[in-house]
């Protein structure tokens, strides 16, 4: 296993258990062709998997035919004649955009390093095999390193990209994708992850069709709307059979993901930031770092990628002390209260929670500054007096004191143009002069990609968490990113913008899970809007969605247990009628649904029905004795609810395979036979 140089046909083989991914260099110019991904095949001679007739290594044939937009391309260039998606463009001072690679030389070590200042997939020496393909562009002195991690245990290859100006003069970087894979058209589907605000991660699949098949998001985040997900798959793959090719992008900004069926009936899957919009300086002896993509193979259907995925990010992506850890008990006030609450109210809730098992109260928006509703005072990361009598430390202990831990809501990021923040620093906002930007809930974003910005609201959330004992944090985020300008980048710059915004978010998160790191922290973008695995690298949960219908919430987890863990799904018993949808279901449904998330509870226990009340130290006691199952098993959709809609089963297995967990909800009924 592991990875492997064949010197004599200058070919690459990385090994998975049960995959083979394999490059090699051609030609004398020393082009990167890639020749194979799929089932584990035997070390031989391959190289006539470099299957392309025209790639002979004799220059004359090179020049007759159409060469570059023939061969299969391990990481494809602009410009040079291959004219199918590209992964790096760049702009010269000449405004000259071509770009070429060639192999240089290569490295290959056990482990895997990190990447600087981006999440990514980590492994020791044992549990994975690293290669560096270090690669350049001769004419504009451009360096171009190629890493690919390979895990021994797992069906799963990391790839990422580090670009080094070489030269004496900027170049501008105008698009860097992760990870192009060309393969044989072989009449494949390929599956999606599409959604809206409260119906997050719908799974659509469908065929490939002739031209570029695409899907990204220019939101500034991952987004609720689109995945940076792409799988493709056999025509005929089933849960259990068939091949599928699972593509996921460690990243929570723009990106773009796409299959394109090029001329000579292949097919080019890419994936990486979403080049519009972007455009990064590379001053003299700069780097800039791509993020990371995740490629998973499965020769054993659609279910055994997404436990390759689970089992990856549960042990290679996801950290800090809740990892492998039961989580608390939440209960959570929005839909309980939402802005309209105070001590006397919190502390009723904690008091009612307790005696029913609940292990901490989560107080949500609201809090500080003047907040009374979702328009103003984003950024006055203070308490509110007015509502929190004897301030946030009194209420914390009085939680603390009725045997509950507390856990707090923030949106740091943002800003109200109603808010003293705003007052006393109105270029903090990212804006472009003149231009009146768009508000969304009432509220501007704060350009953290600027060092003062993040310093300065990070120094208010950090007083916060100090102050107080605070052992649980919900990171909100409540509008994508428009009118994109800032303040401190100039004109030739400006385009770097989007990927700082994540820099300097993922920076923020950093700091605050090294200085907290007793600290549960949940990320939460107006409910499911940034679950991706960028975000799962800094917190082990992710608020799933907004809408907290039981029902709804099938289908929902459903599409984001594809790919993302069931330990990492924020899932909530919510109140009924739900505030979604005004649907009646049983507090007993409700709490099988939310077993397979994180468990918690997000309604006024003091106000619900006594049988319900009654319920629930059944449903925690439920909890307690399936969530290490749920949370470590392997994970199986019996049936899709998505697909079905008339019910939904799923089953998690323990990896000793000695215990299982079968949840089956019948939704609607079939008239009876009689
Ligand atoms: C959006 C979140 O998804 C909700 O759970 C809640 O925290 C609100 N924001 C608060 O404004």
């Amino acid at each position: 296993m592991g990875i492997k140089y064949n010197e004599t046909n200058r070919i690459f083989k990385l090994d998975t258990p049960k995959s083979t991914y394999m490059f090699g260099i051609v030609d004398e110019e020393n082009f990167v062709g890639h020749m194979y991904y799929g089932r584990r095949i035997k070390d031989e001679d391959l190289s006539y998997l470099m299957r392309n007739p025209s790639v002979l290594p004799s220059k004359s044939n090179r020049d007759r035919v159409n060469f570059l937009d023939s061969l299969p391309m391990e990481y494809s260039t602009h410009g040079i004649g291959d004219f199918r998606e590209s992964c790096l463009s760049v702009k010269t001072a000449d405004g000259h955009s071509a770009c070429s690679l060639s192999y240089v030389s290569h490295v290959i070590y056990k482990g895997k390093k990190v990447l600087e200042g981006l999440p990514a997939t980590f492994g020791n020496e044992e549990e994975c095999t690293s290669l560096e393909l270090v690669c350049e562009d001769k004419v504009l002195k451009l360096r171009i390193i190629l890493t690919y991690t390979v895990f021994e245990k797992l069906d799963a290859i990391t790839r990422s990209v580090k670009i080094i100006n070489a030269s004496e003069e900027p170049i501008y970087l105008t698009k860097v994708l992760t990870t192009c894979v060309d393969m044989d058209n072989k009449e494949y589907d390929m599956i999606t992850l599409y959604g809206q605000w409260a119906k997050e991660r719908m799974i659509n699949r469908r065929k490939i069709t002739d031209g570029k098949n695409l899907i990204n998001s220019l939101r500034g985040v991952s987004s609720h709307q689109e995945q940076p997900f792409i799988a493709v798959l056999d025509h005929n793959a089933k849960e259990e059979q068939g091949e599928v090719y699972g593509f996921n992008l460690v990243y929570s900004g723009n990106f773009m993901a796409q299959a394109e069926i090029t001329h000579l009936d292949m097919l080019r899957v890419t994936l990486g930031i979403n080049p519009v919009d972007f455009c990064w300086k590379l001053d003299k002896g700069a780097a800039f770092t791509a993020p990371e993509a995740v490629l998973v193979y499965s020769s054993e259907g659609i279910g055994a990628m997404t436990r390759t995925f689970h089992d990856l990010y549960r042990s290679h992506l996801i950290r800090g002390g809740y990892k492998d850890k039961k989580r608390p008990i939440l209960i959570n006030n929005w839909e309980a209260t939402y802005f309209d609450f105070d001590t006397d109210k919190l502390l009723d809730i904690a008091r009612e929670a307790k005696k029913l098992g609940i292990e901490m109260l989560v107080m949500d928006d609201g809090w500080f500054g003047d907040r009374k509703d979702d328009n103003t005072s984003l950024g006055d990361w203070f308490v509110n007096e007015n509502k929190l009598k004897g301030g946030l430390s009194y209420l914390v202990q009085e939680v603390n004191k009725i045997g509950l831990k507390f856990g707090l809501w923030v949106e740091p990021e943002m800003v109200s143009p109603d808010s003293e923040l705003f007052r006393a620093h109105p270029d903090w906002a990212i804006q472009i002069p003149g231009r009146s930007g768009a508000l969304a809930r009432n509220q501007l974003v704060l350009d953290i990609s600027r060092k003062e910005v993040r310093e300065g609201i990070y120094e208010s959330i950090h007083k916060v968490l100090s102050e107080s004992n605070i052992e649980y944090v919900k990171w909100d985020m409540n509008r994508a990113l428009t009118d994109l300008g800032s303040v401190s980048l100039s004109g030739d710059t400006q385009g770097e913008l989007y990927h700082r915004y994540v820099l300097g978010m993922y920076e923020l998160q950093d700091k605050l899970t090294r200085d907290f790191p007793h600290i549960l922290l949940e990320n939460c973008s107006s409910g499911g809007g940034r679950f991706d695995p960028g975000m799962l690298y800094y917190s082990p949960q992710i608020w799933t969605s907004d809408n907290t219908d039981a029902i709804d919430r099938l289908k929902i987890q459903e599409g984001t247990a594809l790919i993302y863990p069931l330990s990492s799904m924020g899932a909530h018993i919510a109140d009924c009628p739900s505030h979604s949808n005004g649907r009646i279901t049983p507090l007993s449904t409700r709490g099988y649904v939310a077993l397979a998330g994180t468990f918690g509870y997000e309604l006024d226990v003091t106000k619900i029905p006594e049988a319900d009340r009654n319920l629930i130290p059944e449903q925690v006691a439920m909890y307690h004795k399936y969530n290490d199952l749920v949370r470590e098993g392997d994970y199986f959709r019996i049936a899709s609810y998505q697909e079905n809609n008339e019910y939904d089963c799923y089953s998690v297995v323990s990896k000793d395979k000695k215990e299982a967990l079968v949840t089956f909800i019948q939704v609607s009924a079939r008239p009876g036979f009689i």
